[in-house]
């Protein structure tokens, strides 16, 4: 049976391919003879036909990062592993369960980067730019690894884009982050919702994780098994628990906005009066903690609007990381950041049937009939190509009907036909593929015609 649904899934496949001129790949690989290699669980190729998506989100990144003036940093995909055992956590989900870690041929620890921004850090602190005027602010793309559970929106390779800010601990900052991060949403078309919180600073955050310790102590027999670890290795990752068992406990449980000291108090209530000020609205949300331990003070997340409850449906996450450059060996100096995972913006984008622009459109296309025309026609593209015209071609083809039905596909304005008879005569045929009428030009004149009548259009 699998046998006959793969023959049916690759004959879908040739006949679209067919019509595009283009692979036009379907998304979920075949399973093939044992013999082929297959993907590793989790990780994904990025077909054809998904780029456009990373194409449409990467030009959409290039512009914020202009507006807000940010510069591109590319740290490595692979790390050393104390990294980020220093800077995300020893304790947390990312670094006890999730890197990909092995040892070099050399014998040095080394893990596959599962974010970006400790990388960003080490980088601040490596090439001295504590030095430069402040804040500095960096801005990358690139895949980030976890081994996770792969399900819908969770890979074991995905990419982020991010933006951090370092070297300042203004408000205004923490909510301009938040600003331009929910603009890029709203800018594609995505209705969200903000998500904030704070959860202070070392000493506040201390006093609060005893009054949430005994809280949860008084639950402890009704918590899942996963809660009764986090009780005692990472008291603040309870609030985070999506079992309905412990989310009903949680309810109760003192919120850390009740304990935060005054100075991270006024930090967050001044991030409020500014996001007030752009009218943009957030929802307080007391349970959101973040699952890296480098965080201080204001906290955020993006979620899908109408998906609050789905644990993987963040679109993005960020916040302040005041203590994380002092932690890996740089002077105390405040700073603060955003991820957005583009592949469930993407599959956002799908499901509620986004339109994102193709590929720049061509103009014209040139058709070809006799190995003599394909001859005349490979120059010629050249020097359209040259003279700045948008222009399509599938040289490998030999019949008219399947070139012209290409040209369809691609929505061009006009095709240039060049067969025997044109070729004796030193001409080439101009098709208008809208009106689907044909006129005669001479070979020689063909750039100049062609010019002439984009211009006019
Ligand atoms: P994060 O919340 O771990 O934060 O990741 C940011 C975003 O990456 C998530 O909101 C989600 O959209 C996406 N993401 C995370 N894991 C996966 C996965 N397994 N598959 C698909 N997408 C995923 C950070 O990474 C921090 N570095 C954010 C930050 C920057 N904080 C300060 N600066």
């Amino acid at each position: 049976m699998p046998k006959v649904k793969n023959k049916i899934i690759k004959k879908v496949q040739e006949k679209k391919a067919k019509v595009a001129g283009v692979p036009e790949l379907i998304n979920e690989p075949i399973k093939s003879n044992k013999k082929t290699p297959q993907l590793v669980r989790g990780f994904k190729d990025i077909l054809p036909s998904e780029q456009k998506y990373f194409r449409f989100i990467g030009n959409r990144l290039e512009s914020l990062a202009q507006d807000y003036g940010f510069e591109k940093i590319d740290p490595p995909i692979l790390e050393e592993t104390s990294l980020f055992s220093r800077a995300v956590g020893k304790e947390t989900d990312i670094v006890s369960k999730e890197m990909f870690s092995f040892e070099t041929p050399g014998g040095e620890r080394v893990s596959l980067r599962p974010e970006a921004t400790a990388s960003v850090v080490r980088a601040y602190i490596n090439h001295g730019m504590l030095n430069l005027p402040q804040p500095v602010k960096l801005y990358y793309t690139g895949p980030m690894f976890r081994y996770e559970r792969p399900q819908s929106g969770r890979y074991r390779q995905f990419s982020q884009f991010g933006f951090e800010i370092l070297g300042d601990k203004h408000p205004v900052l923490d909510a301009q982050l938040i600003i331009l991060a929910n603009n890029f949403f709203q800018e594609i078309g995505l209705k969200t919702s903000v998500q904030i919180n704070s959860i202070g600073c070392a000493v506040c955050r201390k006093e609060y994780k005893t009054q949430l310790v005994n809280y949860y102590k008084t639950q402890k027999a009704n918590l899942c098994v996963d809660c009764k670890e986090r009780l005692y290795k990472n008291p603040l990752r309870l609030l985070d628990c999506k079992e309905e068992k412990c989310s009903i406990i949680k309810e109760e449980a003192p919120q850390i906005v009740d304990w935060l000291c005054d100075e991270c108090k006024n930090h967050f209530v001044k991030v409020l009066e500014f996001l007030d000020e752009v009218q943009l609205p957030y929802n307080l949300n007391p349970s959101l903690v973040r699952g890296l331990d480098y965080y201080t003070n204001t906290v955020f997340e993006i979620w899908p609007e109408g998906e609050e409850k789905k644990s993987q449906s963040a679109l993005c996450g960020g916040g302040r990381y005041d203590n994380l450059i002092e932690l890996l060996g740089g002077r105390p100096t405040p700073a603060l950041g955003v991820s957005v995972g583009i592949e469930r913006t993407i599959l956002k984008l799908k499901e509620l049937n986004i339109e994102i622009p193709d590929r720049e459109k061509r103009d014209i296309f040139v058709a070809q009939l006799g190995e003599a025309a394909r001859k005349k026609c490979l120059p010629l593209y050249e020097s359209l190509r040259k003279e700045g015209i948008r222009v399509a071609e599938n040289f490998s083809k030999d019949g008219l009907k399947a070139q012209l039905e290409i040209a369809g596909k691609l929505g061009v304005r006009y095709s240039l036909i060049l067969g025997q008879k044109e070729l004796s005569e030193g001409t080439i045929l101009l098709r208008d593929m809208e009106a689907g009428v044909q006129e005669t030009l001479n070979f020689n004149k063909v750039i100049k015609e062609v010019k002439k009548r984009l211009e006019n259009q």
